[in-house]
């Protein structure tokens, strides 16, 4: 078997395993879901790193897809949504999923120096961009049943998240509440 193409089905799943991983904890960050083993600091610590590990993953997922060569996506593939022949639809989407991570990992990167509202409107996209990578690996992935088997597990696993989040009261110190409120009061 071809390892880069191993390669891509490999880090394909576990960019994504990664990314549910993420989205996950995002959520337990912004209602202070927080145990004496599990400190808010470890948390927050722990998105923020495991997010750059799935960032990783997927940069080594979309080099060995372009390097193996053997199916028609190039370098402009990866960042022009629809324009491969190959899977048009489903690669697209892939493509859909890295420009929103790329647009998270900036304005992430930025977030002391950008309005916070801006921060969070970007922020929010991350749910929109972890279903995009779902439906991409569940249409061009070739691994059907391992790949469905861990769309329904990690989607169990946000929609429980969200549903935790949605019945849990709005907390006092939200991250993106305080930085406005302090902006308020220096003005
Ligand atoms: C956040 C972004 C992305 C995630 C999380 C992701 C994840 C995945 C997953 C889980 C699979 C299924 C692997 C399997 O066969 O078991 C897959 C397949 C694939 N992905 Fe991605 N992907 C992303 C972006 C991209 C991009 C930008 C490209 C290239 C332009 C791409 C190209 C492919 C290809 C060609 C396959 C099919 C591999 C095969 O033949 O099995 N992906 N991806």
């Amino acid at each position: 078997m071809n390892p880069l193409w191993l390669a891509t089905r490999a880090t394909g799943e576990i960019s994504l395993v990664l990314f549910t991983v993420v989205t996950v904890m995002g959520i337990a960050t912004t209602k202070g879901w927080a145990s004496s083993r599990w400190p808010e600091s470890v948390v927050t610590l722990l998105h923020r790193n495991v997010a750059l590990l799935s960032v990783v993953f997927l940069g080594v997922h979309i080099a060995s897809t372009v390097l193996d060569g053997y199916v028609p996506i190039g370098w402009i593939d990866v960042v022009l949504p629809f324009h491969t022949s190959y899977r048009t639809l489903w690669v697209g989407l892939g493509t859909i999923a890295l420009d929103l991570t790329v647009a998270l990992v900036v304005t992430s990167l930025l977030r002391r120096r950008i309005p916070p509202t801006l921060w969070k409107g970007f922020h929010w996209t991350a749910y929109l961009m972890w279903f995009v990578a779902v439906v991409h690996g569940l249409g061009a992935g070739t691994d059907q049943l391992l790949t469905r088997v861990l769309a329904f597990a990690m989607t169990a696993a946000v929609l429980a998240a969200v549903v935790a989040r949605t019945l849990t009261p709005h907390r006092q110190d939200d991250p993106v509440v305080s930085v406005k409120t302090r902006t308020e009061i220096r003005r």
